[in-house]
């Protein structure tokens, strides 16, 4: 595989008027941004435009491919995907590892696959078919346990082995494993990261809220918003100096469950940490 560019830290941004002004305040300190292909379905053009705007690489991250399904691959669903990939010039794109529905029939959610040699092969098909198809390299992003593990391996071996057999790399979300304690409390963020082949992260989702309404907004899993952000930094933490994780780009997600997002000022105070914790500048305390 070619060698992932180090792209630093950058900002997931919804397509919509809430972030343009939220842009003037950072651009300066954000190396990157993270798009959803979604946004771009009905005016794949249209990315063009907003990579000349935004004048940063761009990351282009997919919820629509179904890895786990038993089907043929879309073809049109495929070629579209490629279009915008293209148009955007993105270095990577990511997708997760799950089941979201049948030709006819969707989920409405990102399932965990039940986890067998089967279900493997399926998955790594259709990943050797993308890779074919669209030409950039592919990550693969891990989805909340939203029940037991089922099947042949743990969640984390599962992903390590569709990690071997195709070559990728992963883009490890924060939340998602913070989401899969609230469905399956036995779910425990250091065990999982243990179990990864942690080599093999490329790229990490971490959501930042709004400081202060997270101080009082009670969360039933975590006690409140304020302690599950807590964990989300230490987890940051962990990977940087416990495991040594060197990933290429770190995204900050500010669509969260609060009302408002983090302050520009927040924001800014977190990406600089960031930067220093994953990217061989010395480490500043918050
Ligand atoms: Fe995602």
């Amino acid at each position: 595989v070619k060698k992932l560019p180090e792209l630093g830290v950058g900002l997931l941004i919804h397509y919509s008027e809430k972030y343009k002004n939220y842009l003037e305040h950072v651009n300066n300190h954000v190396d990157f941004y993270e798009l959803l292909l979604i946004h771009f379905s009905e005016n794949p053009n249209a990315l063009k435009r907003v990579k000349k705007e935004l004048k940063k690489p761009l990351l282009l991250h997919s919820a629509a491919a179904s890895l786990a399904t038993d089907g043929p691959v879309n073809e049109t669903m495929v070629n579209s995907m490629k279009e915008r990939i293209d148009n955007a010039d993105a270095p990577w794109y990511s997708e997760h590892l799950c089941f979201t529905g049948v030709s006819g029939l969707q989920a409405g959610t990102l399932v965990l696959p039940i986890m067998t040699e089967e279900s493997l092969n399926i998955i790594c098909d259709k990943i050797s078919i993308l890779n074919k198809k669209i030409q950039r390299p592919l990550l693969i992003e891990n989805v909340v346990n939203m029940y037991n593990d089922v099947g042949d391996f743990t969640h984390a071996e599962f992903i390590n082995e569709v990690l071997k057999r195709t070559d990728s790399k992963l883009l490890l979300s924060v939340e998602n494993m913070s989401m899969s304690k609230r469905f399956y409390p036995e779910f425990d963020h250091y065990k999982f990261i243990d179990e990864l082949e942690t080599s093999k992260i490329a790229q990490i989702h971490c959501p930042l809220g709004n400081l202060e309404e997270q101080k009082i907004t009670p969360d039933s899993t975590y006690g409140s918003l304020e302690k599950k952000q807590q964990l989300h930094f230490d987890v940051l933490n962990y990977l940087a100096k416990e495991k040594k994780v060197k990933p290429n780009a770190l995204v900050w997600e500010l669509e969260t469950e609060t009302n408002s997002i983090a302050e520009p000022k927040d924001f800014i105070n977190y990406l600089e940490w960031s930067k220093d914790l994953f990217f061989n500048k010395e480490v500043i305390k918050l």
